[in-house]
């Protein structure tokens, strides 16, 4: 299977197409993705799957060396899917040289949590969507749903652009224990991985509590429950209406909670509906 490494050539192969679906990744492949790319690839005609560790979105250099990159097994992954095209280019085809990124101006909702937590985080993801949505004109675009802020930055970013797109939010894939899949995941050694497992637990406490509870005494909780998890590190535990935060129909009473940590030396994030 060929990974094109220039958008140009790719293009040139989308003149008849009726529907493109867009898939971005930033490769090391995982089910999760897979749910995506099956997904995308049965409501369009041809599909672009980009595997691209787009640097701008890391305020951390030595983040961004260790992100984990495996295209060989990607690429076999990818291998049974046959309305598929791969872009996987290089810096250069992405990026003019010193370019420097934009800065987008798309209110609260992106300034809380990993945009807080993150700062330039949102900017580097803004670009590159903007710059995928402009190479491919796809007509509908997938996004897991624990990158939940994430959706709901492309969401404003194609309203700003007034672009004619479908931003497709799909349900985040499990482990068996309850756990997120992630690219980074990987990383975990087993002690760290078993801590991890406690992220779906304690969205699920806060979901139960929720109806009987305030969000303050239900993020107090969480947080005492979280100092006694081996090696897990709180970052951040919040309810949100997304509707207060956000005017679109689609989030009216909406209701989430989310919560970002460090275990080990990995930074995970997961959240639920509630
Ligand atoms: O969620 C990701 O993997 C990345 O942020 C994305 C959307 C591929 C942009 O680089």
């Amino acid at each position: 299977m060929r990974a094109y490494t220039s958008y140009k050539d790719i293009v040139k192969l989308l003149n008849k197409v009726n529907s493109i679906g867009l898939v971005p990744t930033m490769g090391s492949l995982h089910d999760g993705h897979l749910s995506l790319i099956k997904r995308a690839s049965i409501e369009n005609e041809k599909v672009i799957i980009s595997i691209y560790v787009n640097p701008k979105q890391f305020n951390n250099t030595s983040e961004l060396k260790k992100y984990p990159r495996d295209i060989k097994n990607d690429l076999k992954m990818l291998k049974t899917f046959n309305n598929i095209i791969i872009y996987a280019p290089n810096d250069s085809d992405v990026y003019e040289k010193g370019e420097i990124i934009k800065k987008y101006e798309f209110g609260q909702i992106l300034k809380i949590m990993e945009g807080k937590q993150r700062p330039g985080h949102f900017d580097g993801v803004a670009t590159i969507i903007e710059k995928l949505l402009k190479m491919f004109k796809p007509n509908n675009a997938y996004f897991g749903e624990k990158d939940f802020q994430q959706i709901l930055l492309v969401k404003i970013l194609v309203k700003e652009l007034k672009l004619d797109l479908n931003v497709i939010s799909c349900q985040t894939i499990r482990e068996s224990d309850g756990l997120a899949m992630s690219s980074r995941n990987k990383f975990l050694n087993k002690y760290e991985r078993k801590s991890a497992s406690q992220l779906i637990i304690l969205l699920t406490k806060a979901k139960k509590m929720y109806n009987t509870s305030s969000s303050e005494a239900i993020r107090d909780i969480i947080f005492k429950d979280a100092m006694s998890i081996d090696n897990f590190q709180l970052e951040y535990f919040e309810i949100l209406n997304i509707s207060n935060l956000l005017n679109f129909f689609e989030y009216k009473n909406e209701i989430r909670a989310f919560i970002a940590c460090k275990i080990g030396n990995t930074r995970l994030i997961d959240n639920i509906r509630i």
